[in-house]
């Protein structure tokens, strides 16, 4: 099916900021501190659909008290990178991907499907003004925050807006855990459940994330770094992390099988995780996704049949777990040290991301 692209009026910034503040933006860009210069909006009303796309000056929004966004949460967002590839030009990774999530994610909050291809063009549009921000060098990429909110004016619950405002902005990153590919430690969270069956889990939603805010505050006491959510009916089937999917290297070497927890509805399917299975497979490794307790978990990292874990996502990229902590006790995964197989699937696919390696399976999306 072909959708007719919106035109987009482009209205570029007078006064973006001087090379120089950018490039001191860029010198050490952290995790979404910084912003580009422009943003994109397109807005959908009931009867008319979509319209009005497009790039303007990134700027404060006025927004009115009773928009429904700020009481009843009827918000999704996307995460993906640009990267600044080895011969200078500019590639978005799996851009259709996050556009399909991010219909899902429309459906499932009852709000309207914006076209995958507007989607897409929508982060041309805006990376080819904002060119000038992709770092280079390193693991720094811009980061893409594609977002839809409600913004029809009113209090009642009876039905879903009937107007909505579809943004994009960008903002410069280094890498997201800022000690590298050190291992981190992880939570399991009994107390806390982040989605249930038939809720929200696969839809990337706002409320998913600020429900998780005391789980990860929680692990923070404990010594932790990040929180692993496990299923809210029995708690003890392993789902994912505060922002990242989960992979377990059982065995190791070439015959080690690597699996992730299957998609059971209250997880976001990630996009990396669904990557590295295509590139896990190519290297030879059995995939699968699989159910995995929090007992498996314990008790193959204490016999070793657990060889390595690790958590992937667009902002993580592929970061190992090296020790769990929970309320019924502690463990160490392998030697709790960066595992061979978790650091070859790192430079797997940052070596597709950065065009330093060939790309098979055309995820790349050259901006031009
Ligand atoms: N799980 C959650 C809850 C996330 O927020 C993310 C980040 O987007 C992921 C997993 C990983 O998904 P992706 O690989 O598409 O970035
Ligand atoms: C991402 O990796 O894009 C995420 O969504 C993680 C987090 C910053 C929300």
């Amino acid at each position: 099916m072909t959708t007719p692209s919106l035109p987009f009026d482009l209205k570029p910034s007078a006064q973006p900021v001087s090379d120089a503040d950018r490039e001191a933006a860029l010198a050490d860009p952290g995790f979404g501190r910084h912003f580009t210069d422009h943003m994109v909006t397109i807005r959908w009303t009931e009867g008319r659909g979509w319209h009005d796309a497009r790039l303007q000056p990134y700027a404060p929004l006025s927004m009115d008290p009773a928009s429904m966004v700020l009481h009843y949460s009827q918000e999704i967002f996307e995460g993906l990178k640009a990267y600044r590839q080895a011969d200078g030009t500019v590639a978005v990774f799996r851009p259709e991907a996050n556009g399909e999530r991010f219909q899902r994610s429309a459906r499932r909050m009852a709000m309207p499907e914006l076209p995958v291809e507007t989607f897409v063009e929508a982060i041309d549009v805006l990376v080819r003004q904002d060119e000038a921000w992709v770092p280079s060098g390193g693991e720094q990429t811009l980061y893409l925050r594609p977002f839809m909110f409600a913004s029809e004016v009113g209090l009642g619950i009876n039905r879903p807006a009937n107007e909505y405002t579809f943004m994009v902005i960008a903002s410069p990153a280094g890498a997201y855990f800022p000690r590298g590919i050190k291992p981190v430690s992880v939570w399991l969270s009994k107390d806390y459940v982040r989605a249930a069956p038939g809720g929200t889990g696969e839809a990337k939603t706002g409320g998913n994330y600020a429900g998780a805010f005391l789980a990860q505050a929680e692990a923070t006491r404990n010594g932790c770094d990040q929180v692993v959510w496990l299923d809210a009916v029995e708690r003890r089937w392993v789902e994912e992390m505060g922002g990242m999917n989960l992979y377990f290297v059982r065995g190791e070497g070439e015959d080690a099988e690597i699996v992730t927890p299957q998609l059971t509805g209250t997880l976001l399917p990630g996009i990396t995780r669904d990557s590295l299975l295509r590139i896990a497979s190519d290297l030879g490794h059995t995939t699968g996704e699989v159910k995995i307790s929090t007992d498996d978990w314990r008790q193959g990292s204490a016999d070793g049949t657990i060889s390595e874990v690790f958590a992937c996502g667009t902002a993580a990229v592929i970061t190992p777990v090296g020790s769990v902590r929970s309320a019924e006790g502690d463990w160490t995964v392998g030697d709790g040290q960066p595992g061979p197989i978790t650091q070859r699937l790192r430079a797997e696919l940052l070596g597709i991301q950065t065009g330093q390696r060939p790309d098979p399976y055309g995820w790349m999306h050259r901006i031009r």
